[in-house]
This record gives C-alpha cells, sequence and structure tokens, in this order.
C-alpha cells in the first residue's frame, strides 16, 4: 500500500506534493502502461472536481486511450481532432473553460463541461497526452496548467514506449 502526504489546503502545495508522490511511484518502474495508471490514480484521487483524468498515448496513427479513471472514454482519437488531438498536433497545452464551445470537442461523456489536456513530450516527441475533464465550467486556471505541465515533464521518460 502506498501511503501519501497530499496538502490540499491550495493548489501550490497540492501540485507540489502530487509530484512528489508521482515521481515516487515512477522513478524505479520501467513498465510505461503501470506508470500511466498510477499517475491518473493520483490525478484522480487529489485533484477535485474531476469526472475523469488519464493519458491518451500517442501512436502513429493517432492517440490511443491509456490508462485513466473515470467513465469509459473513446478509444481513438485523429490528430488534430478534439481537446487531444489539438494538443497532440500543436504540442501546446490546451485549458478549455467551456467544452461545448471548443470546435470538433469529443463529448465522451455529457457531463464533462471543462478540460485541460497537456501533452507529454520526451526529446521534441510526443509521447502522450493527460486529459482532465471536469463538470465545472472554467476548472482548471493557470496553476493547474502550470502544475500538470511539470508533471508532465517530470514523469516523460518514466511513460515511453517507444
Ligand atoms: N473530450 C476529449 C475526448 C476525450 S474524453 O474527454 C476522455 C476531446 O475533445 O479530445
Amino acid at each position: 500500500m502506498f501511503a501519501f502526504d497530499i496538502d490540499t489546503g491550495d493548489k501550490r502545495s497540492l501540485y507540489r506534493d502530487l509530484l512528489q508522490a508521482a515521481e515516487a511511484l515512477v522513478v524505479d518502474e520501467p513498465d510505461a502502461i503501470a506508470n500511466m495508471a498510477n499517475v491518473a490514480a493520483l490525478l484522480w484521487e487529489y485533484l477535485p472536481a474531476l469526472n475523469w483524468a488519464g493519458f491518451y498515448r500517442a501512436k502513429p496513427e493517432g492517440l490511443v486511450l491509456g490508462p485513466f479513471q473515470g467513465k469509459a472514454a473513446c478509444i481513438r482519437i485523429p490528430y488534430g481532432k478534439g481537446v487531444c488531438g489539438t494538443a497532440a498536433q500543436t504540442l501546446a497545452v490546451q485549458c478549455i473553460a467551456d467544452v461545448h464551445a471548443f470546435p470538433g470537442h469529443i463529448a465522451c461523456d455529457a457531463a464533462s463541461a471543462s478540460e485541460l489536456v497537456v501533452p507529454v513530450v520526451r526529446h521534441g516527441r510526443l509521447v502522450a497526452v493527460i486529459d482532465l475533464d471536469s463538470p465545472t465550467p472554467g476548472r482548471f486556471d493557470a496553476e493547474d496548467v502550470a502544475g500538470c505541465s511539470l508533471l508532465a515533464e517530470r514523469i516523460a521518460v518514466h511513460i515511453d514506449e517507444g
């Protein structure tokens, strides 16, 4: 059993502790799927107001569903499609306050109102994207973007299946 000391008092402490916990989980484990599964579990347990948290893996043919928590989701997303496909194609974080206003948004769960998608890049090559969905409009802010971007940077080497 893993026990983590996560300070959920404010976002700064939350992301600091989440990052530490994620690194502790993945550092000695070479299996990418196991590492994505544990990071998805951490995000799901400690980030409030989410209805989906997980990974899409970057394959030559497009994004393919990876380890996640939440409702069953669309399995394959072409590059350039939806929020995830846009993040994957542009390698730019997508912080979307209102997914219904995003052209081409793919509704896996009708409850989703806002979304944060962070590309995981290793040596300039896309490995996966982290996808967080929330039923709360405007759930994600600059601190979430910064926290998840740092997380993506740190775990990239540990979730690279290539
Ligand atoms: N809404 C995403 C699809 C993935 S699900 O949210 C899990 C999108 O538009 O890319």
